[in-house]
């Protein structure tokens, strides 16, 4: 088998990028992999992950891990983020460029303040592959490709469930993810472009409740006391929180799926299942298996081929008992 970096030296050459990045797909010393004694012919790729945060990271990052296999002739050094802190990424990120390795794969905890570390990236002609989330400002310049479900199309598709199911209009309260990640922003913007115009729902508030479900919980408590219980649907970006709602929900007396709808984005199996009992009424999936997408936009980037700058992973939607009944049996995460 021809290893990529075979491959990346021989097509580094002619590589003609349209891509407005200027990488060359293979480094005239930039991006020159790791060394020839460690890691020998396999391709080096530095993946700066999120590291533990619930059940749909942990399925996207152990996919990414068991996709660039030694096998498969990649070496992947996986720097899960500490405690979710930004400087631990910034840190893991600028050492693999300094190690020269040949990709670096980016699932940024903030969207914020990756310029300097993206700059230095490509003047190392290094290829950086975004995947998941975004970063802001989004210039398209200084990575190669982002790759994820539309989360603005997911958080519509959400919105669109709560118009058809309230007719008549809903008092309504949202949990978002931690504030400053784009997939929170991005969530919002397909929820409240569809809701903003809704005149018979009223948004009693939002608040953060960082993926958790406890987190998620005990401000749902707050909120249903502060408001005499007159809460008839709740938003929450992720499945954790939503589980953490539908506890809330049901130490308050009442019952989710009836007085209370709960929606959630993710579609892991215990959403499925919460799903399956009444207990979640709607689940819109963002799929964290794209491991196979991301080796494409490898092989390709090292091969000096052009890719998109943003490729949307495809997801669906499960709108009742019987549709998650009909997924769970095969359901990988
Ligand atoms: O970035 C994707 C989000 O991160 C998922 O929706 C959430 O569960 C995860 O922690």
């Amino acid at each position: 088998m021809i290893s990529h970096k075979t491959l990346r030296r021989g097509a580094g050459a002619v590589a003609a990028l349209t891509m407005a990045f200027a990488f060359t797909a293979c480094g005239n010393g930039g991006g020159s992999g790791s060394d020839e004694s460690s890691s020998g012919d396999l391709t080096t790729i530095g993946f700066v992950a999120v590291g533990p945060e619930g059940d749909w990271r942990n399925a996207n990052e152990q996919n990414i891990q068991d996709t660039f296999t030694a096998d498969a002739g990649f070496d992947l050094k996986y720097a899960p983020a500490e405690d979710l802190d930004q400087a631990s990424q910034i840190e893991a990120f600028d050492s693999f460029v300094d190690e020269g390795v040949d990709v670096i794969l980016l699932s940024a905890t903030e969207a914020t303040g990756w310029e300097d570390s993206l700059e230095r990236a490509k003047e190392a002609e290094i290829p950086v592959i975004l995947l998941d989330r975004g970063i802001e400002p989004d210039d398209t310049s200084l990575y190669v490709t982002r790759i994820a479900p539309d989360n603005v199309a997911v958080s519509e598709s959400v919105a669109d469930w709560a118009v058809s199911e309230f007719p008549d209009g809903a008092n309504y309260y949202v949990l978002e993810g931690p504030a400053g990640v784009s997939v929170v922003n991005e969530r919002n913007e397909g929820w409240d472009s569809v809701m903003d115009s809704q005149t018979a729902f009223s948004k009693v508030g939002a608040q953060t409740a960082n993926w958790s479900a406890e987190e998620a919980k005990s401000v749902v408590e707050t909120v249903l006391k502060a408001n005499n219980n007159d809460i008839q649907l709740i938003f929450a970006q992720n499945d954790e929180m939503g589980l953490g709602a539908v506890q809330a929900v049901q130490e308050a007396g009442l019952t989710p799926g009836e007085d209370v709808k709960i929606a959630t984005i993710d579609g892991t199996k215990g959403a499925l299942e919460a799903l399956a009992d009444g207990e979640l009424s709607f689940v819109a999936e963002y799929n964290p298996l794209f491991g196979d997408i991301a080796l494409d936009v490898v092989e390709k980037t090292l091969a000096g081929e052009s890719v998109d700058s943003y490729i949307r992973v495809d997801s669906t939607t499960f709108d009742s008992p019987e549709a998650a009944d009909k997924a769970l049996p095969d359901r990988k995460y």
